[in-house]
């Protein structure tokens, strides 16, 4: 446990040393769970976001992507159940007057009770947490913390308050005219990006002919007034998503269900990340729109937590905006229902959601890719600290060196910087040592680097070396684009 708390510090210190992630704000001090991404980490979001929604959208028949905004009419979210029920326990320590999730006290106590070797005791307070939670027993919850003795970091203490609602939603007024005062003028920034999508579901389909089953999918900017963001990016106030909603005829939802969860877990595992990293759970309190949800967990450096969240929505949400709205949120079916042996008609679809934190992505990739390697022989100590990204998700593809900055090598590392960069992204670099050179593009996941010495001069060929092997070859110039692509 020890290992993994350094392990993650390390990487929050790599994420930072190279340009990937900043606190946001930093000359203020920063401010709590809100992150900014550099020069490397946007490069790498980027080309997470374009993986998802390139594999979710164009491989895809019939999903199509869309862009809504973030602030939406209010009713939107009284419809959605969010005023009512977008809320988690929280309780506080009197003492210390530090406000807890219910579920991430009891689970940071069970953590504890791992490490000091108690694995069964951590899961039966898990389980019996999880029976509670279902059944909204607050008092029950208490009584467990209680029992356990579970404590306050700050204070050491167990004098807790009575455990309460809090609502997630960020709000704030539309408009200059109005008074702050008058709740008409009150917006709430998106918590998740769902909803963007459900009002827009006959839009989409009337335009796009859209037969159901079809998906709409959309990424984009979410956010939660998280009491207790912690654990860097992987709880953020603000934050992006990436969801897939996917429109079926009722009665099909456990089909549909058992497919998306098959094939999210599929495109995990197409970016080499090994299958154990990756485990199911299978939610027991369900989200007040769900009749089945469960959550892919990725085993991040501080344990199994969920990445991506596959739910079974019913037809609650299209249901609720029908009453709200007041406009029919109908699909007709023309299909033939061969029990009746007439169309299947009109009715509101059912909902499978499939839905990713795009920087718990972020951090499950760098996570993974993070390696400290020593590389120390008899005669010399080494390491080096290296991405091993995949190289369709690396910021930067290839980096081109000359190995001096005269003899006219400058100018042939241009040229080649020339020929590729339209293609992907690449890095130019003469200060420096190659070895020093080499590193660097290492930190950063940089697939490959080529040098460009006097030999090139005589036969147009370049070192290029692999970042996983530090196998180093020589190819011919007109082959470098080729070699990088195929690794695409
Ligand atoms: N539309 C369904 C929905 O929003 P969720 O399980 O609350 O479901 C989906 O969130 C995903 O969004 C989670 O699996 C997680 O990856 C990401 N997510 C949720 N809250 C987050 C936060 N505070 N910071 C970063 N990512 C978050």
């Amino acid at each position: 446990m020890a290992n993994e708390t350094n392990r993650f510090q390390a990487i929050i210190s790599h994420c930072k040393e190279y340009g990937f992630i900043f606190p946001s704000s930093e000359i203020y001090d920063g401010l709590q769970a809100v992150y900014d991404y550099g020069q490397m980490g946007s490069e790498l979001k980027k080309n997470i976001k374009d993986y998802w929604w390139k594999s979710m959208t164009q491989l895809q028949d019939n999903i199509v992507g869309i862009d809504a905004a973030i602030f939406m009419h209010p009713t939107t979210w009284k419809a959605s159940g969010h005023v009512d029920n977008f809320n988690d326990p929280m309780i506080d320590n009197k003492d210390s007057k530090k406000r807890y999730r219910v579920d991430h006290l009891i689970e940071a106590y069970s953590e504890e009770l791992k490490a000091a070797g108690q694995e069964a005791k951590a899961d039966e307070v898990i389980a019996a947490m999880e029976q509670l939670l279902a059944k909204d027993d607050f008092a029950g919850l208490k009584t467990l913390i209680e029992d356990h003795k579970i404590k306050c970091a700050i204070s050491g203490t167990c004098n807790w308050t009575e455990i309460r609602q809090f609502n997630l939603m960020f709000s704030t007024e539309f408009g200059s005219t109005v008074s702050s005062e008058d709740a008409d003028n009150k917006v709430y920034l998106r918590p998740e990006t769902a909803q963007g999508i459900f009002v827009n579901f006959l839009n989409v389909q009337k335009t796009g002919r859209m037969k159901v089953p079809f998906g709409i999918a959309q990424i984009g900017k979410a956010f939660r007034n998280e009491i207790v963001a912690r654990q860097f990016i992987f709880r953020m106030r603000e934050f992006e998503q990436m969801e897939m909603q996917f429109f079926i005829r009722p009665g099909t939802q456990k089909e549909w269900y058992e497919k998306w969860k098959a094939t999210r877990l599929e495109w995990h595992k197409s970016l080499g990340i090994p299958a154990e990293k990756y485990r199911y759970h299978d939610h027991v309190k369900l989200a007040h729109y769900a009749d089945a949800a469960c959550d892919i967990e990725f085993e991040f450096p501080m344990g199994f937590k969920e990445l991506e969240g596959i739910h079974s929505r019913t037809d609650f949400d299209l249901k609720q905006h029908q009453e709200y709205s007041k406009k029919k949120q109908q699909y007709f079916d023309n299909d033939i229902d061969p029990a009746t042996g007439k169309p299947y008609g009109n009715y509101i679809p059912y909902v499978i959601e499939t839905s990713i934190g795009l920087d718990r992505m972020f951090l499950a990739v760098i996570s993974h890719a993070y390696e400290e390697q020593d590389l120390s022989t008899p005669e010399k100590p080494d390491s080096r600290s290296v991405l091993h990204l995949p190289a369709k998700l690396a910021p930067i593809k290839l980096a081109v060196f000359p190995l001096t900055k005269k003899d006219g090598l400058p100018e042939i590392a241009e040229q080649i910087m020339n020929d590729c960069r339209s293609e992907f992204r690449c890095f130019y670099e003469e200060k420096d040592a190659i070895g020093k050179r080499y590193r660097r593009m290492d930190a950063l996941g940089t697939p490959f680097c080529v040098t460009v010495d006097h030999q090139t001069k005589e036969d147009n060929t370049v070192t290029i070396r692999h970042r996983d092997s530090m196998q180093q070859e020589r190819v011919a110039i007109s082959e470098l684009k080729r070699i990088v692509m195929d690794s695409l």
